[in-house]
């Protein structure tokens, strides 16, 4: 079984518990649960056998060759999360969630969504565990993910529609009022955060759950190659997808790791959602990190086609990666994003999800530039469906 080495919720300068007082007894007693479970032959037994049969896991590596030949150099391997229930890797994390909180008794989740795909994640869970769902979106995102909105009220869960004065309607504001929701409702409540960032055990706890991914795709290539990946890639919202895929390839020198940021309309326009590239480093959503703010520390707006990635922070432990140069993180922008994601539509015949890219532009910047015997693992966070107004609006409004 696997142990869960405890960080304290530290990652260099980067991380901690930085939240209402009220919430420090529950986020204590969270983490003291969270790593029973971790060594509880029986929580990791039913989460294994429903990411197995649930899920559908293992998600495919999937061997891009039409892509590949696109690009030339490097041969790209997809880390098909698209593939999995409810179309993205969010449900790891979810499943996950939801059993902590049976446990914990907690027959109320919350949760915040950006793109929906949480949102859809959390209202799957609650149904499969006959629990209630309230999740947080904002006014914006329930506009321009309107399908998700759709499938969140289908599953049974209660969709509150978030505007906040002076807010701009998408993620920030919906995790905000998740956590101030969740400041009353404690006795009763379990917030399910979808992505690696919020106050420790967070981070810790997304990135266990969400680090099948990596440790899948690294086994997958090496049965299909005999060999290690020069270059892992994920797009970078919040993290999670990200740190789930890096998580086994951080001790391997030779894996470079890269993270693709939504740049928007580029850095240098102010449009844009690269905390890492763009930010400095402050508090947000309870801990401390990289993000976009003005010389007050108020948060900044954001930009990106991708409402998964439009939001003005990021996981600690990317800061952490990034300080120490172990991780690079590229700024890719709208326009490259939507290129790649009318490549993979016309070369590989699948659908991307706009947040996933990012990763798959990233991608395509790079495999030139290395030879044909190396491989990339890119991971395909989710599946576009949900993307087709934005795309048409995007495409329509640059008149292609
Ligand atoms: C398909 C998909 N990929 C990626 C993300 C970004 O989240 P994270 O950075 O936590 O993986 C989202 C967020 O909504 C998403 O829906």
């Amino acid at each position: 079984m696997k142990k869960f080495e405890n960080t304290n919720g530290r990652y260099g300068e980067f991380g901690g518990m930085y939240v209402a007082e009220t919430l420090v007894p529950a986020l204590k007693d969270l983490e003291k649960i969270f790593i029973e479970c971790m060594n509880d032959k029986s929580f990791m037994d039913e989460f294994d056998s429903l990411m197995r049969d649930y899920v559908g896991r293992p998600s495919p590596l999937y061997f891009a060759e039409r892509l590949t030949e696109y690009c030339g150099g490097a041969r790209i391997f997809l880390k098909r999360e698209d593939l999995n229930h409810t179309g993205a890797h969010k449900i790891n994390n979810t499943i996950g969630q939801a059993l902590i909180a049976k446990r914990m008794g907690k027959r109320r989740l919350i949760a915040e969504t950006g793109a929906g795909m949480h949102g859809v994640a959390t209202a799957t869970v609650a149904a499969r565990f006959g629990m209630s769902c309230d999740v947080f979106m904002g006014s914006e995102d329930i506009r321009r993910q309107s399908q998700n909105a759709a499938r969140m009220k289908m599953l049974g869960a209660r969709l509150i529609s978030v505007e906040i004065e002076g807010g701009e309607a998408t993620l920030k504001d919906a995790m905000n009022e998740a956590l101030r929701n969740w400041v009353a409702t404690v006795e009763n409540t379990f917030y399910v955060i979808g992505t690696a960032a919020g106050p420790h055990p967070y981070p810790a706890m997304v990135k266990e759950f969400q680090s099948c991914i990596g440790r899948e795709a690294k086994r997958q290539l090496f049965e299909k190659t005999g060999k290690l990946p020069a270059q892992v890639i994920a797009c970078v919202g919040g993290g999670s997808n990200a740190i789930g895929l890096f998580s086994p390839f951080i001790e391997d020198d030779g894996v470079d790791l890269y993270g693709a940021e939504a740049a928007g309309d580029g850095i240098e326009t102010g449009r844009h959602a690269a905390s890492l590239n763009g930010g400095s480093i402050g508090v947000l959503h309870g801990n401390k990190t990289y993000l976009l703010q003005d010389e007050n520390g108020q948060i900044l707006p954001t930009h990106s086609v991708s409402a998964g990635l439009d939001y003005p922070g990021v996981g600690p432990e990317h800061s952490f990666l990034k300080e120490s140069g172990r991780a690079n993180y590229i700024p890719i922008g709208d326009s490259e994003a939507v290129g790649a994601f009318q490549a993979l539509c016309r070369l590989e015949g699948i659908i991307p999800a706009l947040e996933s890219s990012h990763a798959i532009a990233l991608a395509m910047r790079n495999a030139p530039k290395l030879a044909r015997e190396e491989c990339i693992i890119v991971s395909l966070s989710g599946r576009g469906d949900k993307d087709m107004d934005s795309v048409e609006d995007y495409l329509a409004k640059k008149g292609k």
